[in-house]
């Protein structure tokens, strides 16, 4: 049984110089085929699978690159298909330059029940910085149409760590996004990832990495959204008590997901795969009943479990001590550097870990 759903919509209306998420900009492949081929992959997945999604997950990519008219077709075709009577989220992205007050009616209508709206900074000179194509009043126009067409699980999405940004910004940025009262803030450090301008930009010192500024950075962010309200449940994730996203759950404790769309990746059981990343080839392919298989690979069950605790570990309830027993060293070195401490019989981070966050759960992969 397959209880978590992803859609990966590749469109974009302008490709971000940080991002390395596989998106196309042209409308050339934004083509009823297109839809066509993620419902026949529904209607393949449906024969091997019984799917009782009780999260699905549209993301991209900007699904909400998608017209009106897209969306109907697509969200219709998904509500003929499947079950959906155990459904308990239904996340869209949105980016704030793509959804005015018809779109946000309509996703309401066919059963989205929460927003991720991409915002990154209310500051319009990081926007810039950030390649973004909407400035910050329009993003808050955008909250705004959402909260109007009923959306009462909205989350914004923010980056960290940008080149120039300074404490003040960012603390303006926090303080804005608060008075806003979201449901939930996933606060993400900006990565330099390989193939990207961003990155290219760090080799040839354009951009220089400044650990003390983004560590200080993160550790106001741990103090300012608690305070608020939001409380701090994953280490890029704060939510107000009973907004904690469940597909990301479903992710970290490794349960089965199925992923659509073209670089979607999916797990089974020890097996994962990816469709194609290519959009045009992925909906030739899928129309034409020929497999869109880009990469499988059968994992350990030692691989799947250290994947499982590295997700684990940085999560507020930590993992049990018992399911770290396999890595003694790194656990107990982890313990002596004062990044992890036992609560019960579990290991959590401490503040001075959740700095080292990655450095942690890499030990475990
Ligand atoms: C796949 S994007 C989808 C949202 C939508 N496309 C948008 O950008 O508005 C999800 C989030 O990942 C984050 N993100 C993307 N690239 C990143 C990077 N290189 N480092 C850190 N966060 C990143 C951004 O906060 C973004 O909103
Ligand atoms: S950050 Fe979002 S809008 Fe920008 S290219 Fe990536 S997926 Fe598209």
């Amino acid at each position: 049984m397959i209880r978590h759903l992803y859609f990966h919509i590749p469109f974009c209306p302008k490709l971000c110089p940080y991002c390395c998420f596989y998106v196309e900009t042209g409308a050339k492949n934004k083509t009823t085929a297109f839809l066509d081929a993620l419902l026949r992959e529904v209607d393949d997945a449906s024969g091997r699978f019984t799917l009782r999604p009780e999260t699905i997950y549209f993301g991209g990519g900007t699904p909400s690159a998608l017209t009106g008219e897209q969306l109907e077709y697509l969200l219709g075709g998904l509500r003929a298909r499947l079950d959906l009577s155990a459904l308990r989220e239904w996340t869209f992205e949105v980016n704030p330059a793509t959804v005015r007050a018809e779109k946000a009616r309509l996703l309401k209508n066919a059963g989205v029940t929460r927003i991720s709206l991409g915002v990154q900074s209310w500051d319009d000179a990081l926007l810039k910085t950030l390649g973004r194509v909407h400035d910050a009043a329009q993003a808050e126009e955008t909250f705004a149409t959402l909260r109007a067409a009923g959306f009462e699980n909205i989350n914004i999405d923010l980056m960290f760590a940008v080149p120039g940004q300074t404490l003040a910004q960012w603390q303006a940025t926090l303080a804005k996004t608060i008075a806003l009262q979201p449901e939930h803030v996933s606060s993400y450090c900006l990565t330099y990832e390989e193939d990207t301008a961003y990155f290219r930009q760090l080799q040839l010192g354009t951009f220089r990495q400044d650990d003390d500024r983004d560590a200080d950075l993160f550790e106001m962010t741990m103090d300012i959204l608690p305070s608020a309200g939001f409380e701090q449940y994953e280490i890029s994730n704060y939510a107000r008590p009973g907004r904690e996203s469940v597909h990301n759950f479903a992710y970290w404790r490794g349960a089965d997901y199925l992923g659509f769309g073209p670089s979607a990746f999916s797990t089974v059981g020890l097996r994962r795969w990816q469709a194609l990343p290519d959009t045009a080839e992925y909906t030739r392919r899928m129309l034409a009943g020929e497999s869109v298989g880009h990469f499988v690979e059968e994992l350990s069950p030692a691989t799947r479990e250290g994947e499982i605790a590295a997700f684990a570990v940085r999560t507020r309830d930590g993992i049990a001590a018992a399911d770290l027993a396999r890595w003694p060293d790194a656990v107990q070195e982890f313990r002596e550097l004062g990044f992890l401490e036992n609560r019960g019989d579990r290991l959590l981070l401490t503040r001075r870990g959740k700095l080292m966050a990655d450095t942690v759960a890499e030990a475990f992969v």
